[in-house]
């Protein structure tokens, strides 16, 4: 682990979308909590032309966009005297020569691609060439990381020539949530679940990843990918791993991702044989959500295509703790809510001493771990429902709420963008909170299992209407093992 504080930021694509809205924010965020050492500086990487006032200008308006109070003009003054532009062709050893100027005397650079993943191997090699990927550097990778296996051990290949794996930080924006590291929390800081935490207590997991966005402008992206690739195989299988690793020794690097790579390798294969009943591929046709009409997929898409937006799958993990108890996913654009949600359904009591209608009103207890929109962990326990009545008592099941919301609001409690964890974990040189090479490449070979055993059994993705929780074959998955979604 580097422990050498970085003292510059290269971010390269610095006029791109993901700088704009979410690193310049967070890196000014992280200013005024007085994150960043005076001597820290910021240079953004582009290919315009631009002068330092007029990006200065850009950045301004951009973290005004995203601050939900108005900037505080002592702190604005102090970051924006750090920031620097420089219009480069970053792939050249012309831009990287260019770039070394800016760079100076700086020890410990953080280089951040926000840009194509197809520019990462070239971005690096002209690093490397002009001798910027020194000792204490870092590069800071964003997903997509690939599109399958081959194509993902090509970047990181290109990107392990120049740095070293302990320098390379793979960013899944999920791991900065601060609800998802609290499921480390949960898991690790309390001795009550762990005991529990298996296939002797545990019936079944739900994942749901919901959003009520369309793919609109982002289809050139998204249409190559589709849901499978874009959300389970990074953050859906991250959410899996961190609620189903083993207890790791403690927080450093490897020691949490020796454990998630652990589960990655316990899952079992989804095969042509039994694609058909693990799994669905849907797309959106027009509805309505929130009220309003919505487009169907194709429509914005301007041409038919094969590609899902939406997927529910079945994925058994082949260890000790978790045999038997199948892990349900699911994630979709344009669903009816945005909620992304972990479900912990135990199973009943193994025998009930209560009879009459009480019986019937008995239900298993159920840990639901609300992450977005709002954060809450809820355990529904059953209790005597208040009253009286004659025939035996009737129970009620109600939950045992911990609403983070409230929980950690008051003045100066502000919703953290997940990039200022992460970006402040790159300046320390932690790299717990990202990917490991082995991790993603696992992560891939098991979904590019998936995406052959789909061709294989020619599954092309069925219609749901925009607004609706998916296909009903969704609904069919859970339901084969007598279960149901959590909704
Ligand atoms: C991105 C995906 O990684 O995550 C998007 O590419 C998706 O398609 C987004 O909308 C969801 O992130 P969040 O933080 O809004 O849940």
């Amino acid at each position: 682990m580097s422990q050498t504080l970085a003292d510059l930021i290269v971010i390269f694509g610095g006029t791109g979308d993901l700088a704009q809205r979410m690193l310049f924010p967070s890196l000014y965020f992280l200013d005024a909590d007085g994150f960043l050492a005076p001597e820290f500086r910021i240079v953004a990487a582009a290919r315009a032309e631009l002068s330092r006032e007029a990006f200065t200008a850009q950045v301004r308006e951009a973290i005004d966009r995203r601050a939900e109070v108005p900037l505080d003009e002592a702190v604005w003054t102090r970051f924006a005297a750090r920031l620097d532009y420089v219009g480069v062709d970053a792939t050249t050893a012309a831009g990287a020569e260019t770039l070394k100027t800016v760079v100076g005397a700086a020890k410990a650079p953080i280089f951040f691609l926000a840009v194509s993943p197809s520019l990462y191997g070239r971005i690096c090699r002209a690093l490397g060439g002009s001798g910027l990927a020194g000792p204490h550097s870092r590069i800071v990778l964003e997903k997509p990381i690939g599109r399958d296996l081959h194509s993902s051990r090509a970047i990181n290949d290109a990107v392990g020539d120049v740095f070293r794996e302990d320098r390379v930080f793979r960013i899944d924006h999920y791991l900065g949530k601060e609800t998802v590291q609290n499921l480390i929390a949960l898991r690790f800081a309390n001795t009550l679940f762990e005991p529990l935490w298996n296939n002797l207590t545990i019936d079944h997991v739900q994942i749901t990843v919901a959003e009520t966005e369309g793919v609109g402008e982002r289809w050139p992206y998204y249409d190559e990918y589709g849901a499978l690739r874009d959300m389970v195989q990074n953050h859906m299988l991250q959410l899996l791993c961190l609620v189903a690793m083993e207890p790791p020794a403690d927080m450093e690097p490897d020691s949490v991702r020796n454990e998630k790579v652990k589960v990655l390798r316990s899952l079992r294969p989804i095969t042509r044989g039994e694609v058909q009943a693990s799994s669905v591929r849907g797309q959106y046709t027009p509805g309505v959500v929130g009220g309003k009409p919505a487009a169907g997929y194709e429509a914005e898409r301007g041409q038919v295509s094969a590609t899902e937006t939406f997927v529910a799958l079945r994925v058994d993990i082949d260890n000790w703790r978790w045999a038997g108890v199948p892990f349900f996913l699911r994630t979709g654009k344009r669903l009816p809510e945005r909620r992304t949600q972990i479900a912990i359904q135990f199973k009943g009591v193994p025998h009930s001493i209560f009879g009459g209608a009480a019986r019937a009103d008995l239900v298993a207890n159920r840990l639901v771990i609300d992450l977005q929109p709002d954060e809450d962990i809820a355990l529904t326990l059953m209790n005597k429902a208040p009253g009286l009545s004659q025939g035996g008592m009737r129970l009620q099941a109600l939950p045992l709420s911990l609403s983070l919301l409230k929980a950690y609001s008051g003045p100066n409690a502000r919703r953290r963008i997940a990039y200022e964890r992460l970006i402040l974990d790159v300046i320390h040189g932690n790299s717990t909170l990202f990917v490991r090479r082995d991790e993603v490449e696992q992560a891939w070979s098991w979904i590019d299992g998936v995406a052959d055993a789909w061709a294989e059994a020619g599954m092309i993705p069925k219609p749901y209407a925009a607004g609706s929780w998916g296909p009903s074959g969704a609904f069919a998955l859970i339901e084969r093992s007598e279960r149901a979604w959590s909704d």
